[in-house]
């Protein structure tokens, strides 16, 4: 069995893993919202105010930091004032980006921040830019922040709320460039601009406001957004329009028009996914780098507010719904994409997986006819990894590992991120390999080690996944893989596995 080092220095603490990189993302899109998180108040599944409570709970082991939300492209289409008021009075609309189905705006903006109350989560509203008003952005702040007896304050306390809501994240619109009005990027940056402008602070409720920001490998949206901001982002005179910027990425096997099957895969199109998935290390470095001329003292954000996997929609669902499984291979994308984002931690200050519920890379999969929800493999990489919620990174170098070529990359078959809290470090290991085992040696400097626990995530099968009846295919459970060794300890990974190790430090 091949073996690979990792050096990590347990003495030489690193940024702070913002617990936002662990952030979330619910739109009205297929079953998502609707019946997803909400059944209604009239609804036979147990819910406060039509909210499910089984999928609170089951979150609520997440400990999600964030919620964004109501979209994606529906952001862009959405009027907020209808989602307001007696639900029987709501007007209705077409939902023409998914499924082209009428939605009846029953979950509206009360609703959202009752979730985000329930799940602990701050709220990250997305305003609408490409079919929404200046005005209509600038009210919608007013109604959710502003305490004293201003017009939208007056109109929110008549709707049931009395006290105003914290709102800490705010996007200025979604992909301008494509859904979100098919804008040029100096177009849009001029309305980005424009539009935070008036999405003010109202009283104690500070803003970080979010431009939409590139699709992939697009440097140059990201170059034009950041000379957007002059030198308001980068000389600490006077306070940018926008905080952040974000971006975009999905991970897929095939083609946007072809994206291969969440379930039947072949070993190389498990490679190819995960090499895929790899990419956002790149990404990251990259547009971190065309921000870093603008802003080298790193006052602006990354926001990659959708990543995840997205798969051809599972056979007989509504192709508008993008409902799709979620196997062991989503997982190690979800591990590879965490490890990245704690290496970046320095400029990435928020991530939100697409998306929590029923939606492409979920965390949770509901049955349409009984209800019965289980948790994806995917959910329980988000679960293992709560220890790395705001503790500082440490360099985890992977030395003497071996690599596979695919796609005309080297994909490592081994990777690894570690992070120091209170006396602890948390180091996770994913085997990339899809039927090999892997010896992985974890060479631990600068502090003692007293003690240890891991967990193991894996299954028989790397298309393994959770359904109702079965819904502990893939789940994980203690680990004894794991020996002293004379540079620190030993860990033996299956194939097609996910490990953390908790190390107590001297
Ligand atoms: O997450 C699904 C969709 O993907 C979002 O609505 C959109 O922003 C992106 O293209």
């Amino acid at each position: 069995m091949s073996s690979t080092r990792v050096v990590i220095d347990l003495d030489l603490p690193g940024p702070t893993i913002s617990r936002h990189l662990y952030g979330h993302f619910a739109e009205h899109l297929g079953r998502c919202i609707y019946g997803g998180f909400f059944v209604g108040e009239d609804s036979d599944i147990p819910n406060e105010g039509g909210i499910r409570l089984d999928v609170v709970e089951a979150l609520r082991e997440l400990a999600i930091p964030n919620l964004r939300w109501p979209g994606g492209c529906f952001a862009d289409d959405y009027h907020w004032r209808d989602g307001i008021g007696p639900r029987e009075s709501r007007p209705r609309m077409v939902n023409s980006h998914w499924g082209d189905v009428v939605e009846d705006n029953s979950f509206g903006t009360h609703e959202f921040m009752q979730l985000c109350e329930m799940l602990g989560a701050d709220a990250y509203v997305n305003g609408n830019v490409g079919s929404g008003t200046v005005r209509e952005m600038s009210e919608w702040i007013e109604y959710l922040t502003r305490a004293d007896d201003s017009p939208m304050a007056a109109l929110r306390r008549e709707n049931g709320r009395d006290e105003p809501w914290k709102v800490p994240f705010f996007g200025i619109g979604n992909e301008a460039w494509g859904c979100g009005g098919n804008m040029r990027a100096e177009a849009y940056a001029d309305l980005a601009r424009q539009y935070a402008t008036y999405v003010r602070d109202h009283g104690g409720n500070t803003v970080y406001r979010i431009a939409a920001g590139a699709n992939a490998d697009d440097l140059e949206w990201t170059e034009t957004l950041m000379k957007a901001l002059g030198c308001l982002g980068c000389d600490g005179q006077g306070s940018s329009p926008y905080q952040a910027v974000s971006l975009h990425y999905y991970t897929m096997s095939g083609s946007w028009q072809s994206k291969g099957s969440a379930t039947e895969f072949d070993e190389d199109e498990w490679y190819l996914a995960l090499s895929r998935a790899f990419h956002i290390e790149q990404l990251l470095t990259r547009h971190s780098t065309v921000m870093d001329r603008h802003d080298p003292r790193r006052r602006v954000g990354l926001v990659l507010d959708e990543w995840g996997t997205w798969w051809d929609v599972e056979p007989g669902t509504n192709p508008g719904f993008l409902y799709q499984q979620n196997t062991l291979r989503d997982a190690l994308v979800a591990s590879v994409h965490f490890d990245a984002f704690h290496r970046h931690a320095d400029r990435l200050v928020m991530a939100n997986i697409a998306q929590t519920v029923n939606v492409l890379q979920a965390m949770l999969l509901t049955d349409p006819e009984t209800g019965a929800l289980v948790k994806t493999p995917t959910f329980h990489v988000f679960a293992m990894n709560v220890g790395h919620h705001d503790a500082q990174a440490l360099e985890a170098h992977v030395v003497d590992g071996e690599t596979r070529a695919v796609d005309g990359r080297d994909l490592p078959m081994i990777s690894a991120s570690a992070s120091t809290k209170d006396g602890a470090a948390l180091v996770s290991l994913s085997n990339l390999d899809a039927d090999q085992p892997r010896t992985v040696v974890l060479d631990l400097r600068g502090r003692a080690v007293e003690g240890w626990s891991a967990r193991l995530l894996t299954a028989d099968s790397t298309a393994a996944h959770n359904v109702p009846g079965q819904p502990e295919n893939v789940a994980p459970v203690d680990f004894d893989g794991v020996r002293t060794h004379a540079r620190g300890l030993e860990v033996e990974l299956p194939p097609h596995s996910y490990a953390t190790v908790s190390l107590r430090l001297g």
